[in-house]
């Protein structure tokens, strides 16, 4: 992919899904790399040496989130003034015309975040992880060891902490929560069956090949830059999360998805949840079919008063004509089926549960 198409294609990718400032920032820097000349050397020269970086890398996200981070760290001069992240307002001469005076006055210091990938902790997907873990509690009544494999930050490990409010407008989970996700679940789903009990977690454990330690200012530095500036509910939901973690703090093991679930030994009186969001896809084949061999053999254990449960939030389509969608998948053991619903969007709510 050259470095046109590469970020035309993300232009579009960003402007669908709810960032019209990214649309708008990323075409006129493809316009400006089309165009050729002096219209294109200071961006030519800041992404030399990525013109063939694989399309999958995201080079034009890994650049947004390295200009976003000068402009939350104050860097980034009059720029600031178009970013609502930082209070300002978009507007896209001004922006655009201070977007390329940057990146001609600190070409280095915009290239110092091209090699890193965009490490996101998505909360908004808690909405839907939570909705399959009300299907586990629900159906076990079991205390529950949370255990997360790609955790990022693990901010969703803290997903009990935060409040879930449904199209009926009733709130679940903790109200006074810092986090707190409006219209989060519409139609019918575990959260009103007559049953539902709100999950009890006794254990949380986090692993990631990268983990981000949300203790540091780096840490949430990155997850903050790679939000996108002009979509408030995420930065919202993330300030509130980053909050909550400061107050319980939950580790993040350096491990790969594989080590973890290797490790991982079921505990009678309670239910052992394995949940993963927007990671499965980073696996080689190797390892996603090793990871889903162990969760066989662990649900071969599990018993009633032991209980094992596989959640997941992942992309994927069921016939090669559909287009790709978010599915949450719940799998209980030892005696409950496997079941999947749909999740709407990449970034979470809303969860519609749907169970054709
Ligand atoms: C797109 S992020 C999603 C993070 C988080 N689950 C969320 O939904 O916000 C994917 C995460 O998977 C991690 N990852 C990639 N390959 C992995 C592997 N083999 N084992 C464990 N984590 C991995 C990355 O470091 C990254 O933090």
């Amino acid at each position: 992919m050259n470095l046109e198409t590469a970020f035309r294609s993300q232009a579009e990718a960003c402007a669908h899904l709810g960032s019209p400032m990214y649309g708008v920032l990323l075409t006129r820097v493809a316009d400006a790399l089309a165009a050729g000349g002096d219209a294109a050397e200071p961006f030519a020269r800041v992404l030399a040496g990525h013109e063939d970086d694989p399309g999958p890398s995201a080079l034009a996200l890994r650049f947004a989130g390295s200009v976003h981070r000068l402009v939350l760290e104050r860097r980034a001069g009059a720029l600031a003034a178009y970013y609502p992240s930082v209070g300002g307002t978009f507007e896209p001469d001004g922006a655009w015309t201070a977007l390329r005076g940057l990146v001609e006055a600190e070409p280095d210091a915009v290239r110092e975040w091209l090699d890193r990938p965009p490490q996101t902790n998505e909360v908004g997907r808690s909405a839907a992880l939570v909705a399959g873990l009300l299907e586990v509690t629900r159906a076990t009544g079991l205390p529950v060891r949370l255990v997360e494999i790609g955790s990022s930050g693990g901010l969703n490990l803290l997903a009990d902490r935060f409040c879930f409010v449904d199209d009926r407008g009733r709130a679940h989970g903790d109200p006074a929560s810092p986090v707190r996700l409006d219209d989060a679940w519409a139609g019918p789903g575990p959260w009103r069956a007559a049953d539902v009990r709100w999950p009890h977690v006794v254990e949380r454990t986090g692993s990631d090949l990268m983990p981000i330690d949300v203790a540091t200012t780096a840490g949430r530095l990155a997850l903050t830059a790679y939000v996108w500036p002009d979509i408030g509910a995420r930065h919202e939901r993330l300030r509130g999360a980053l909050r909550l973690a400061a107050q319980h703090p939950v580790e993040v093991r350096r491990a790969g998805a594989l080590e973890t679930v290797e490790r991982l030994e079921l505990v009678e009186g309670t239910v052992t949840v394995l949940w993963h969001s927007v990671m499965w896809q980073y696996l080689d084949r190797a390892e996603q079919d090793a990871v889903r061999d162990r969760l066989e053999r662990l649900g071969a254990q599990a018993t009633t008063t032991a209980g094992f449960a596989h959640v997941a939030l992942e992309p994927g389509r069921r016939t090669s004509e559909e287009d790709r969608r978010f599915w949450l998948s719940v799998r209980r053991w030892p005696d409950g089926g496997d079941e999947l619903h749909v999740g709407a969007g990449p970034h979470g709510p809303p969860i519609v549960w749907l169970t054709d």
